[in-house]
């Protein structure tokens, strides 16, 4: 039998959706995988039914549908402050997944290197492999995950042609700050860098934070991919519904990569999608604060667990600090936490380049029955985790999830 690319060697499986499988195996709460228990809006699912009925079931044009792009384009261009065209500053791709990539492939050669924070959402380093960039990371400093400046200057000396912003940040709920992101804007003027950035949680910020899009700093739209998606803004994750917006010349080669990567996204659910972009104001006002309420809840049962976690300025996910149980595998103590305990999380080191194995991280985009069953769960989690023998413990590590 031949082969398979070393391409595909070099990276393994990947650790949210293993545990992901872990937690369906072992029947626990799944705060592991970031997806909503809850549904998109209902009369988005009223259009979904309609689509279904009268379509288009056909390929959407390859860069997305006009009306997709043009409901899209209105909408970004009031939250980003910034006069998009439908016709010359979007594409369509399937989720922000596949917009990251195609960001990637337009803007970097085989060999070209890439500023990529740590920690940082693991697709990141997949598809750098995948068109032949080398990543450089720079640190986020646990608990607060702040950057130093110095330390970025050097990445930058490294001449990348890239540097990818997550922001809202997963896993660490970091958002960044004006400040912090004309530090990014400064440097990637001074060496003519793009950026990349993924703010599929754009909406999902906690008050005093606020979400900036970078695009919108003066002088970066031209430097600038944006990738984001429907996903979790309107709780459609499956759906798989994302966008690059960037200036025409860069859009021009990126329709071509998705183009051969993909053809186009679902073309009945962009035609109902166009509901979920025309949705008013008031929508993404409700959403905070659906948010902030599940945040609270969730950090209120971690604090009467008594565990230490960061809490997150944006996005749905908290880094709890396990040190204190001197477990010294994360993967080992995620993997038990799971069989045990009864909720899945995401061993830390999942996430960082750093040898960093004393976070995991946990979601809280759930129902509020699911989040007090999990927290419930979680009120056991210190009681169960001293008890554990050490002989134990080791006999764990030989089994990876
Ligand atoms: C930072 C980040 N980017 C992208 C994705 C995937 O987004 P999509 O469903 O739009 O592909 C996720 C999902 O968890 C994410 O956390």
């Amino acid at each position: 039998m031949p082969k398979t690319s070393e391409r595909t060697q070099k990276f393994g499986e990947s650790v949210i959706r293993g545990m992901t499988r872990l937690a369906n195996e072992c029947g626990a709460i799944n705060l592991s995988q970031g997806f909503p228990d809850f549904h998109p809006p209902d009369v988005v699912l009223k259009a979904a039914e309609k689509a279904a009925r009268e379509g288009p079931h056909q390929y959407a044009v390859t860069w997305g549908a006009p009306n997709f792009r043009s409901a899209l384009a209105r909408k970004q261009s009031r939250f980003m402050q910034l006069p998009l065209d439908p016709d010359e500053n979007i594409v369509i791709t399937c989720g922000s997944t596949e917009a990251m990539m195609v960001a990637m492939m337009t803007s970097c050669n085989p060999g070209d290197r890439v500023i990529v924070f740590s920690p940082f959402y693991e697709n990141y380093a997949a598809d750098a492999i995948l068109c032949g960039a080398k990543p450089i990371h720079v640190s986020l400093h646990p608990p607060k995950f702040r950057f130093d400046p110095d330390e970025l200057r050097r990445a930058f000396q490294q001449r990348p042609k890239a540097l990818v912003l997550c922001n809202p940040s997963n896993p660490s709920g970091k958002v960044f700050t004006r400040n912090e992101l004309h530090v990014i804007a400064e440097l990637a003027d001074e060496f003519d860098v793009f950026v990349l950035t993924d703010e599929v949680y754009e909406h999902i910020v906690y008050a005093p934070h606020e979400h900036i899009y970078f695009a919108s700093l003066p002088g970066m739209f031209d430097r600038t991919i944006s990738c984001s998606s429907l996903s979790k803004t309107y709780s459609m994750t499956g759906w798989r519904l994302g966008y690059v917006i960037a200036p025409r010349t860069v859009i021009d080669e990126a329709r071509k990569v998705h183009d051969f990567l993909t053809v186009g996204a679902p073309a009945p659910l962009q035609e109902a999608a166009v509901t979920a972009l025309e949705l008013p104001d008031s929508y993404y006002g409700e959403l905070q604060r659906l948010y902030t309420h599940k945040r609270a809840i969730f950090l209120k049962y971690l604090d009467a667990a008594g565990l230490s976690y960061t809490e997150p300025d944006g996005a749905y996910y908290v880094m709890v600090d396990i040190s204190e149980f001197g477990w010294s595998s994360d993967t080992t103590f995620c993997e038990w936490m799971a069989r045990e305990v009864g909720v899945a999380a995401v061993p830390g080191s999942s996430f960082f380049q750093e040898p960093i194995n004393h976070l995991i991280r946990l979601h809280f985009a759930k129902s509020p029955e699911t989040l007090s069953a999990a927290g419930d769960l979680l009120l056991q989690l210190r009681d169960k985790a001293e008890k554990v023998p050490s002989a134990i413990r080791s006999e764990l590590a030989k089994t990876p999830i």
